[in-house]
């Protein structure tokens, strides 16, 4: 356990969580809670391992196994009354497990509040001690009641307060951020125009105001105007300290004869580096750096053993070289993604910035399939923006969690006027998704696509042939390279 009891104690915890895992209990390494964790007093909810640690430690049994249960099961009801549920329609619903090893004997002074046919104790309940489990996963959507399972356990078991508001959140990071800076340091932010780096530039603007220098590389592989519409946002109506840094040419350059994915990753993400250090160079007494860094990211680079913390290097300043002396200023560390734009909501951010779908750090370059060329560049944005043109004016943009087009490596034949032509072929991609793990192909209407495709074919010059990719990932991945 990361914390003893003490400081558990010292902490005043409304209620504790003890959550899921990949580790079985009887693993050497595997997480343990600290001894005397279940008789502080204060409320405890197991869920899937947490439950099976809390079972093994107050006396119960588990039984190791390497079989998975993985998928929908439907809940039975024995307890109607547990203060978890009380009030749920719970009996009968669908909830998702993903667990290998399972609880075969409950401690004693527990009682089974719900099971379901392959899992007898599923929902287990210790009112005395005020222990909670479940062997499902209430914080996934396929888990119908979930949501409102932790709801109850939050503000019927726990008594917690919804006192958290973005606005009082926002008003101490600010204070954070200058107590961090201090009075004089400048601070640069590699400034792409998606979602974190603006809320971040907002934000730091608020703190620190012109000691905070965005810089903005345009790397040749954007969408249409998009360099134009960034520094018309951040220079011309935020006012912020703004460099543009036209770089297309060299990025181009670096990726002239560069065909594989990775290899095109790596080109861009070096010629990255060296514009930016450069950039940064000329600027003087620089002292901290910006970092996109978000709680998703410290969780994923979190190992699940031990307690140190190596933080996943943001997508777009990643591996910047230590020589470069600059301390991380990490102003987004503590938040989720919807709670980013949230925070951009309430630094005034337009809707239509906070909830623009995500775009890959290599651009275009990974959606113009095989060599990179400008001129293949250009046929891509022209196509992409008359789809992504077309989708937000069916006012079906935000049901879709990302969409683009891809130039395909291929030319077809087609029959234009009286002419036979020979021609690129263009994919239009679309997902729905929740988390960008998985996704489904989004169903467009047949009169939709008909638009798009003819509207594409007849304006775009270089492309005479369109077609739709229906793959979910998996087995497919959301981009295409
Ligand atoms: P895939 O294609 O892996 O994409 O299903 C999942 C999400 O990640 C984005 N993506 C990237 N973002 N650098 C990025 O910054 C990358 O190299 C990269 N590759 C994929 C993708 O657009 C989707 O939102």
């Amino acid at each position: 356990a990361d914390l003893s009891l003490e400081e558990i104690r010292a902490w005043e915890p409304t209620g504790i969580i003890l959550s899921g895992g990949p580790s079985s209990v009887y693993d050497e390494n595997s997480p343990k809670a600290c001894e005397g964790i279940f008789d502080l007093g204060i409320p405890v909810l197991g869920i899937c391992y947490g439950m099976q640690l809390m079972t093994h430690t107050l006396g119960g049994e588990i039984k190791s196994s390497d079989e998975r249960e993985y998928g929908k099961a439907i809940l039975n009801v024995k307890l109607k009354d547990s203060p978890l549920s009380d009030g749920i329609e719970l009996d009968g619903s669908q909830v998702w497990m993903s667990h290998g090893d399972s609880v075969t004997k409950i401690p004693e002074g527990f009682e089974t509040v719900g099971s379901t046919s392959s899992t007898p104790y599923t929902m287990i309940q210790d009112l005395k001690r005020q222990c909670y489990g479940l062997q499902f996963h209430p914080e996934v959507k396929h888990s119908i009641m979930g949501m409102d399972i932790l709801h109850h356990y939050l503000f019927e078991i726990c008594k917690c307060d919804t006192t958290w508001e973005m606005k009082s959140y926002l008003e101490s990071s600010l204070l954070k951020i200058r107590e961090q800076v201090g009075e004089e340091d400048k601070v640069i932010l590699g400034l792409s125009g998606g979602v974190d780096s603006s809320v971040m530039a907002l934000l730091l603007d608020k703190a620190i105001g012109k000691r905070l220098t965005c810089i903005f590389i345009d790397n040749g592989l954007l969408r249409l105007n998009e360099g134009d519409e960034v520094e018309k946002a951040f220079k011309d109506h935020y006012h912020l300290n703004f460099i543009r840094i036209d770089a297309s040419e060299t990025f181009l350059n670096n990726l002239a004869g560069v065909s594989d994915p990775e290899k095109k990753r790596k080109v861009i993400g070096k010629t990255f580096i060296d514009v930016f250090e450069e950039a940064v160079a000329s600027q003087d007494d620089v002292k901290w750096l910006a970092q996109g860094t978000i709680y998703p990211d410290v969780i994923e680079s979190t190992p699940t053993h031990g307690s140190s913390v190596t933080i996943k290097s943001h997508h777009n300043v990643g591996g910047l070289p230590d020589d470069m002396k600059l301390k991380i200023l990490e102003p987004l560390r503590e938040l989720f993604k919807d709670e980013v734009r949230a925070l951009g909501s309430e630094l005034g951010l337009p809707h239509s910035l906070l909830w623009r779908h995500p775009f890959p750090g290599p651009g275009l370059a990974v959606r113009v399939l095989g060599e990179v060329t400008e001129e293949r560049c250009d046929v891509l944005r022209k196509a992409d923006r008359i789809y992504i043109d077309e989708i937000k004016a069916a006012g079906i943009y935000d049901e879709i969690g990302q969409a683009f087009a891809v130039l395909l490596p291929i030319n077809s034949v087609g029959v234009m006027g009286d002419g036979r032509t020979y021609e690129n072929v263009l994919a239009l991609r679309a997902v729905t998704t929740e988390d960008f793990m998985t996704a489904d192909w989004y169903d467009f209407d047949q009169e939709f696509m008909a638009k798009i495709s003819n509207r594409i074919v007849g304006e775009v010059r270089g492309v005479n042939r369109v077609v739709y990719d229906v793959t979910s990932k998996p087995p497919g991945t959301i981009e295409w390279e």
